[in-house]
């Protein structure tokens, strides 16, 4: 079927983006050796002869001051890009270059020079002639002898366009959403002798089994005159599609976002109203061949295209997908990455024999001709609609049942299935079935109801209140204290108002407060009363002096170089821009000749050091909740704030925590303000024995996977209660390698030894103890992201079984290091 579909989505979304059409030509024909483009507001690009090609810096829309290195189409109103440079991270600042230099390299460069990416010419430096933007799209650099030593069409994104061939080494990846240019996770690729298309696992990034086989050969051709085929070293070929009027149309075969191999098309001659349309697509109907093959063959092709517990419904050839009742996207912006429990399933509602707490607050709401094909654990048969109803909502492990559609004659199939849901499938013509979803009514509160056994729980609370006090005399004095302030403030308030005079200055553009050395002498009494002491200076309690009666921490380093005053303001206010619920709010600083402080809202609860290893074991849930609180703020610090912090040193005498046990990261972007050297690769060992990644060790750089590693190590101590290294437990001493043991010789309760409430929720404690051994693993690739951990233990994802942690030829430096 040949159909010319006008893609409306994609027109509407670009046309209020850039006009390449007005941007300026900085050269054409030959780019000589060291010309160079800079990425700015002048759209500046090396064009093709014909002008209908653009290679340059391309604004990314919606986002301010991030180009890619691209090629583009030149005379179209759209954005349109069929290549682009650094795959692994092609998001670049203003103020990039790229330079084609002598040595007959394209280099790309970051704003402070930072070499980014060059492309991997076959050449060994010299007999360089020039480079140029050719009139198909494809941009080369040509030796003396008129060879090409490089060109963009040998290494294609995910798009090929008329005169590209793609070879049995070579693939497609689509990008990871509309407008997200990082890799996403599907694949076109020669494998076995068939051109296919596939997902890859997001953690290691291994191919699924293809999903779509387009046909047998070894190389993808896509000819001058518009034929798209498969062919074959015999000299057979399988053809794709023939386009029509390639002189008049510009075509491009595009491996879409959502997992689709769509021919488009534009007409090259302007008339007003055009954009691109499908003229082809692969697989027709994307969520049809997911359901087939899930239901011929089982789960080996991967989540499908819409995600977790996301229902998938033909479109045209792009699939819509949507959230069933009382699930909502986990990002909004992106439809096509899964979706979440709006009101996530809570232990809570569990009693110990597995059945629901209060029945009656749930509600079912049915959704018709649609199945979850996989994530059934309960199979039964006859049914009425009723009973299969009935039977998931005293089912506490039960999330959505499911029953036919046309049968109602009480002999049906009545399947159960827990979270996380996957492949799923709305069709009208195709599924008989109807999803019964168990849902929270609107008024329903999320409360356990009262029960006779409450008092046991409250009591419970005041011994765990009653130990922490008794058990930590620092958190006691500091009770004692702040009554003491506290009446002390009310009494003299009005006088203290006077002594103190003005309010402190605030910088405007962070909420930041100065003050000065005087003021916080005077807060802190003479610095009297130490709360603690870390790797970048003391810790001080105080009273804020800008905010009477309220209580803050005050950190004096003594560590920080004495030149640079510079980078102390700049870092302090990345840091102060940084707010999260699970960070310790920085309320202001002092840089005053030598003295450098800063400024913290005071926890009551003190660290998790304390909480965790002190006499009284925290309850279970407390834990939990603690772990999903630092998680989100690592997330937080690594992904969401305007600047990426690496907080290097995850331990928990770094987590403090708040008056109701909310837990906040401290000292984050101090590793970046205190380290000697400015790059963030190999400088001295930050962090500390025991919590380090095992890539401080190596000579290899470090990013957010430190702290993924740290926090997974701090994981496993909320699991266990224990600190990471305890010599006289023998065989046990370290942690994460006593905790692989166990998981891997099935025996988990062993580390939740005489801990009740996680034994009887030992489900949970697999999946946390799965997570962690993800964040332990030694190859940082392997780790997880921090937001993939939290999305984890949220169970929104489902737990792979993780590998062994160790590379076995490091276990014993490991081993001898972590006991340094
Ligand atoms: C370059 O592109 C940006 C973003 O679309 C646009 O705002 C700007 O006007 C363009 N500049 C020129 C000189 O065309
Ligand atoms: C580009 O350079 C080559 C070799 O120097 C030359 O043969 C060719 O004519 C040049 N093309 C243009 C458009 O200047
Ligand atoms: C460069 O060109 C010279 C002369 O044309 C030739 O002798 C030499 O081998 C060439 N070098 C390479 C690496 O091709
Ligand atoms: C041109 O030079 C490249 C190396 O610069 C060499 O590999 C290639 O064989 C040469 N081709 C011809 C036709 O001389
Ligand atoms: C883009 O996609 C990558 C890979 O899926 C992800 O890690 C990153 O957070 C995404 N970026 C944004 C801004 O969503
Ligand atoms: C393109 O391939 C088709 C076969 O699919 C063939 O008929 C045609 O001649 C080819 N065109 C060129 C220019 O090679
Ligand atoms: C060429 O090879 C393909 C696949 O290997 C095979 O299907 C086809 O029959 C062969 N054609 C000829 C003419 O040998
Ligand atoms: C898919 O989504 C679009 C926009 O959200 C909607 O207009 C369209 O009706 C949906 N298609 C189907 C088959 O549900
Ligand atoms: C119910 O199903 C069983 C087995 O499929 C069949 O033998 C029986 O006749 C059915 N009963 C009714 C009432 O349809
Ligand atoms: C209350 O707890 C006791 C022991 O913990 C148990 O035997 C009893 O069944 C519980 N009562 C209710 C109503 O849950």
């Amino acid at each position: 079927m040949i159909a010319a579909l006008f893609h409306n989505h994609l027109s509407k979304l670009v046309l209020s983006t850039i006009l390449l059409i007005l941007a300026p030509a900085e050269a054409q024909g030959n780019v000589t050796v060291g010309r160079s483009l800079y990425a700015d507001d002048r759209n500046l690009t090396w064009r093709s002869r014909n002008h209908e090609f653009g290679f340059g810096f391309h604004p990314i829309p919606g986002k301010k001051d991030k180009f890619l290195l691209a090629i583009g189409y030149a005379q179209i109103p759209e954005r349109t890009i069929v290549w682009y440079a650094n795959r692994d991270n092609p998001e670049t600042d203003r103020g990039s270059t790229v330079e084609f230099i002598e040595s007959g390299y394209l280099v790309l460069r970051d704003p402070k020079g930072r070499e980014l990416w060059r492309s991997r010419s076959v050449t060994d430096g010299s007999n360089v002639s020039h480079a140029a933007m050719l009139d198909t799209g494809n941009f080369v650099i040509v030796s003396r002898n008129s060879t090409n030593i490089w060109e963009s069409f040998k290494d294609p994104t995910d798009t090929i366009l008329p005169n590209q061939e793609l070879d049995v080494g070579g693939s497609l990846s689509s990008l990871s959403a509309e407008t997200n240019y990082s890799k996403g996770k599907y694949q076109l690729r020669f494998d076995g002798g068939s051109l296919v298309l596939n997902q890859i696992d997001m953690f290691t990034g291994k191919p699924y089994e293809g999903y779509s086989n387009l046909g047998t050969g070894s190389h993808l051709v896509f000819n001058e005159s518009g034929s798209i085929h498969i062919g074959n070293s015999n000299g057979s070929l399988v053809a794709l599609a023939q386009t029509q009027r390639p002189e008049l149309n510009y075509y491009r075969a595009t491996l879409d976002f959502y997992g689709v191999f769509t021919l488009y098309s534009y007409p090259k001659t302007p008339g007003g109203g055009e954009s691109w349309s499908v003229f082809k697509a692969w697989p027709t109907d994307l969520c049809s061949t997911f359901l087939d093959l899930a239901n011929q063959r089982g789960n080996r092709f991967g989540i499908g295209p819409c995600g977790y517990n996301s229902i998938c419904e033909p479109n045209e050839w792009r699939p819509n997908c949507t959230c069933p009742a009382g699930f909502s996207f986990l990002d909004e912006k992106n439809k096509y990455g899964g979706c979440k429990q709006d009101y996530p399933n809570n232990p809570e509602d569990c009693s110990p024999d597995g059945s629901t707490i209060g029945e009656d607050r749930f509600e079912f709401k049915s959704i018709s001709f649609t199945n979850f094909p996989f994530s059934d654990y309960g199979i039964f048969v006859p049914a009425t609609e009723l009973e299969c109803k009935q039977s998931c909502l005293r089912d506490c492990s039960c999330a959505v049942a499911i029953f036919p559609t046309s049968r109602k004659d009480g002999n049906a199939t009545c399947f159960k299935k827990q979270l996380p849901l996957f492949n799923g499938v709305r069709n009208r013509g195709t599924v008989d079935s109807t999803v019964l979803v168990k849902v929270l009514k609107p008024d329903a509160s999320r409360k356990k109801p009262e029960t006779p056994n409450q008092s046991n729980d409250n009591r419970d609370r005041l011994v765990l209140i009653l130990g922490v006090l008794l058990g930590t005399s620092a958190v006691f004095n500091f009770f004692s204290l702040a009554a003491i302030a506290l009446i002390f403030f009310c009494l003299f308030r009005k006088r203290l108002q006077d002594l103190h005079g003005l309010p402190s200055r605030r910088d405007l553009e962070t909420n930041l407060q100065f003050f000065t050395y005087k003021d916080l002498e005077h807060a802190t009494n003479g610095f009297n009363e130490e709360i603690g002491r870390g790797a970048f200076g003391t810790v001080y309690k105080g009273e804020s002096p800008s905010s009477y009666g309220d209580l803050v921490a005050v950190k004096k380093l003594d560590k920080f170089a004495q030149d640079g005053e510079r980078e102390f303001k700049t870092e302090v206010k990345v840091i102060g821009q940084t707010h999260h619920k699970n960070l310790v709010r920085l309320i202001g600083y002092c840089d005053e000749a030598e003295h450098r402080l800063l400024v913290y809202e005071f926890m009551e609860n003190g660290s998790l050091s304390s909480f965790l290893f002190g006499v009284l074991r925290p309850s279970w849930q407390q834990r939990l909740q603690i772990a999903s609180g630092i998680a989100k703020g690592l997330t937080y610090l690594h992904e969401e704030c305007s600047k990426q912090i690496i907080h290097c040193d995850i331990k928990p005498q770094n987590i403090l925590l708040d008056e109701s046990f909310t837990a906040k990261i401290s000292d984050f972007g101090l590793a970046k303000l205190l380290m000697n050297n400015k790059t963030q690769t190999q400088t001295g060992i930050r962090g500390t024995k025991g919590y380090v990644a095992p890539e401080w060790f190596r000579n290899t750089p470090v990013s957010v996977k430190v702290d993924v590693y740290s926090f997974g190590v701090m994981l496993l101590e909320i699991i266990c209660c224990r600190r990471c290294v305890e010599v006289e437990m023998e065989e046990a001493a370290i942690l994460t390698e006593w905790a692989f043991q166990c998981y891997s010789e099935g025996m988990i309760r062993k580390l939740v030894e005489n801990d009740e409430e996680a034994i009887n929720d030992v489900g949970k404690v697999e999946m946390l103890l799965k997570v962690a051994i993800w964040c332990v693993q030694e190859e940082p690739m392997l780790r997880p992201s921090m937001r993939i951990v939290t999305m984890m233990l949220e169970g929104a994802v489902q737990v792979p079984s993780p590998p062994c942690p160790f590379l076995l030829s490091s276990m014993s430096m490991l081993v001898s290091k972590t006991m340094i």
